[in-house]
């Protein structure tokens, strides 16, 4: 079992319709790849946190990273897990109300890269969230 964690800069605009189609993909993919997870958009930037099985992981940010809808992905940690932090989750997915990532990092301007000083950190206060996540299998 395999995690990872990337931030991405969104050119896409910050409205459900956009981001329902990247959720509509996780659903139809995640779940047969074993991968569980969530996605978050703080303004100009996308947060991804996802495990399962490292090859499946390798495969999915294979074609996450050639996505227009967004650039300069960047990983910010990987590694082995003992056991998924998420198990019940397809892709979980909230916005700065749900995640108020702002109280753990400091915003940059607009398009530019996100400073993540301890990745771990995020991974910590956004699992301690995840329950205001709205999660896709429920929405759909
Ligand atoms: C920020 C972001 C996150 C994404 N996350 C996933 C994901 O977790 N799983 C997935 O299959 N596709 C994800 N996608 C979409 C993929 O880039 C790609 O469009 C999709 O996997 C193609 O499969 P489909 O033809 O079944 O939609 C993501 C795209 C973006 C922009």
């Amino acid at each position: 079992m395999h995690y990872l964690l990337y931030t991405s800069q969104a050119l896409i605009p910050d409205t459900p319709a956009e981001h329902d189609a990247i959720l509509q993909s996780c659903h139809r993919n995640n779940a047969a790849a074993g991968l569980t997870g969530f996605l978050v958009r703080e303004g100009g930037h996308f947060i991804q946190y996802l495990e399962g099985p490292e090859a499946a992981i390798r495969a999915t940010l294979n074609r996450i990273a050639c996505d227009p809808r967004h650039t300069g992905l960047r990983v910010l940690c990987e590694g082995g897990l003992d056991a998924k932090r998420l198990p019940d989750w397809q892709m979980g997915f909230g916005d700065t109300a749900v995640v108020p990532l702002s109280e753990v990092l400091t915003l940059p301007a607009p398009g530019a890269p996100l400073e993540i000083d301890d990745p771990f950190d995020l991974i910590v206060f956004m699992v301690a969230n995840s329950s205001a996540l709205r999660e896709l299998a429920s929405a759909a």
